[in-house]
């Protein structure tokens, strides 16, 4: 990755961090999500409004380095407007990014490209999981077996 990439990338990292989107409480959430990173005890309690099908409105609140915050709030703005088919696939290309794997060209990762540098540092990728585990995990007490498979 070329260094004024890696600027960049670090810049929105921080962007998120100092400014984070969907950072609060929900009052009528349908679904709250609380889920910690065992290597280093951070917590994330994520909210989620779904209707039809499709999420709605999406917050966090919890403790965490710069990593874990701004991927909650990439993740939570990633997410809204989807429906739990697509917020589950894209779950799913963030898992292979942590993994190294290049995305589809077609997939607009948006922010959320500037944490693909993470899986350079393995100790890093909980953090940068945290927040997406816990919307799986959200996800899945919404969706028939099925489909989760
Ligand atoms: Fe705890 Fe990153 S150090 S979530």
């Amino acid at each position: 990755m070329s260094s004024n990439l890696d600027t960049l990338y670090r810049q929105v990292i921080m962007d998120h961090y100092k400014n984070p989107r969907n950072r609060g409480l929900m009052e009528n959430g349908d679904i709250t999500v609380n889920l910690n990173n065992p290597t280093c005890g951070d917590t994330i309690q994520l909210q989620m409004k779904i209707e039809n099908g499709i999420v709605v409105d999406s917050k966090f609140v919890g403790e965490g380095c710069s990593i874990s915050m701004s991927s909650a709030s990439m993740m939570t703005q990633a997410i809204k407007g989807k429906n739990l088919i697509d917020a589950m696939k894209l779950s799913d290309i963030f898992s292979g990014l942590m993994q190294g794997i290049e995305p589809n060209d077609e997939i607009d990762l948006g922010d959320i490209e500037a944490l693909q540098g993470v899986c350079k540092f393995p100790a890093r990728i909980k953090c940068a999981t945290l927040a997406w585990k816990a919307m799986e995990k959200a996800l899945k007490e919404q969706m028939p077996e099925e489909k989760t498979s």
